[in-house]
């Protein structure tokens, strides 16, 4: 397995904690507009999924029916409620060793791709203001499909210009380990292992990591 020429970061969960907030938001959706709530369970089960599609899953757990219009409305105000939450986010708020080890992969000449479905990625990026560390950003306004469908990592590599088995992921989600794989990357979960049960190797996070700690990654076999 060569090195890896590039690292492409989910953003949610990953660098930052919005997937907490993306959690209060939608929590605050099902118990204000719908009348039940969702568990830290189904959470997960959330994360790495598109903004209407997150909502057409919270909408199935009660097999509630809404017009298009209808849940159009329903998502711009979560919408609304996690951007009240992250205006408050200052460069305070990324994970624990992020900027240190964005700094050592450059360093060691490893390109920076982000792969979120987020369309608030950019703004989340500035707010922490990391967004100058990455070579290509490929977010929610990018792309068409959620993951686990691969896209929003095909088109990193694409756009950072390496094959697909030159790239490692990072990512918390279930959804995104799913995606890196069928997109025939390796792949670092950030989280637990129990949770990221398919990740080639998962840690707490990037605190005391280096570049170099990842060069002996072997991808496992397609899930
Ligand atoms: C992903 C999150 O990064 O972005 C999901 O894991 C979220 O929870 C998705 O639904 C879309 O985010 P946004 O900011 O476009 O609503
Ligand atoms: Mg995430």
């Amino acid at each position: 397995m060569s090195f890896p020429k590039a690292f492409i970061f989910d953003l949610d969960g990953v660098l930052v904690d919005t997937a907490v907030f993306h959690y209060q938001a939608w929590r605050r959706l099902a118990n204000d507009k719908l009348g039940f709530d969702i568990s830290h369970e189904f959470n997960e089960t959330l994360k790495g999924i598109s903004r209407m599609d997150s909502l057409d899953r919270i909408l199935a757990l009660q097999d509630v029916q809404f017009s298009d219009a209808e849940k159009t409305d329903l998502a711009t105000l979560k919408n609304e409620w996690y951007l009240e939450l992250v205006q408050q986010m200052t460069p305070a708020d990324l994970l624990p060793g992020v900027v240190l080890f964005l700094e050592k992969t450059r360093a060691a000449g490893i390109k920076i791709g982000l792969g979120s479905v987020s369309k608030n990625a950019k703004l989340i990026l500035e707010r922490v203001e990391i967004l100058h560390w990455f070579d290509a950003i490929i977010d929610g306004t990018k792309i068409s499909r959620s993951k686990p469908d691969p896209e929003v990592f095909l088109k990193g590599a694409q756009e950072l210009g390496f094959d697909n088995a030159d790239c490692v992921v990072f990512e918390d989600a279930v959804a995104g380990i799913e995606a890196a794989k069928r997109a025939q990357m390796r792949t670092v979960g950030i989280g637990q292992p129990s949770v990221l049960t398919h990740a080639d190797l998962v840690l707490p996070g990037f605190e005391n990591l280096k570049p170099a700690d990842l060069y002996k990654l072997n991808s496992n076999a397609n899930i």
